[in-house]
């Protein structure tokens, strides 16, 4: 009997990869049936890189570049040659550009730390705060060119509590980080989940809220 293979999961990260050793967890503790395909990075100093093996690591800057087209082409080439299911974009603070958006569309996910379509793009915390928002969280969602903008698949609220800072609050959404990708990454390669034409489907039917993470950190549909 053949044994089905793990879909194989290729990350981008710029920074400490919190968010890929949730992954990596997952997958020591056999709750994520996957393997990491490699992790990618603009950044050679970024100690996610350190999390897997030498041989699964690649990094450029992207100065060495001719130009930002160049440089999304040299990376996008080196994610399709680890042959992914799923691109996961954990941390990783460089705009796509849309040709590598369009190479993996429908299979290339991020993390964002905010209730897209609140607070897109930087310092979403200290924005949360600004706005008075009494509700922060993180969501995952699908990538398409618009900074942001695709459809999101699955959120966790985070409560904002009076005296918070912009640390404070970063550091409870990131609890909550962790857990909401683990378990929208498990939906992933499980396979219930896909986006048509700009949809999230749930076991073949329209998703029209983001699933939900709760405190047991299970995602379910709002109703
Ligand atoms: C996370 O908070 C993630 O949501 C955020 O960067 C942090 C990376 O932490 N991503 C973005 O802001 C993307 N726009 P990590 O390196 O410890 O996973």
């Amino acid at each position: 009997m053949t044994l089905p293979s793990l879909s194989r999961i290729a990350v981008l990260a710029s920074g400490r990869g919190s968010n890929l050793q949730c992954l990596l967890d997952g997958i020591a503790a056999g709750t994520l049936p996957a393997q990491i395909a490699g992790v990618f990075s603009d950044r050679p100093d970024a100690a996610a890189l350190l999390k897997v093996a030498p041989a699964q690591r690649w990094a450029c800057t992207p100065n060495q570049f001719a130009d930002r087209a160049a440089f999304d082409r040299a990376l996008a080439d080196a994610v399709a040659a680890s042959q992914p299911d799923w691109i996961v974009c954990a941390g990783y603070m460089r705009i796509l550009g849309t040709a590598f958006v369009e190479r993996f569309h429908g299979r290339l996910v991020n993390i964002h730390p905010s209730l897209l379509p609140r607070h897109k793009g930087l310092h979403t915390h200290a924005r949360a705060l600004e706005a008075g928002d009494t509700e922060h969280g993180a969501s995952v969602h699908f990538v398409v060119p618009e900074l942001d903008a695709g459809s999101v698949i699955a959120q966790a609220p985070v409560p904002v509590q009076a005296g918070d800072s912009a640390d404070t609050l970063a550091q409870r959404v990131l609890q909550v980080e962790h857990p909401l990708l683990l378990a929208t990454v498990r939906l992933l390669v499980s396979g219930r989940i896909a986006e048509r034409q700009g949809q999230v489907l749930l076991d073949g039917q329209p998703l029209f809220k983001p699933l939900h993470l709760d405190s047991a950190g299970t995602l379910s549909r709002l109703s």
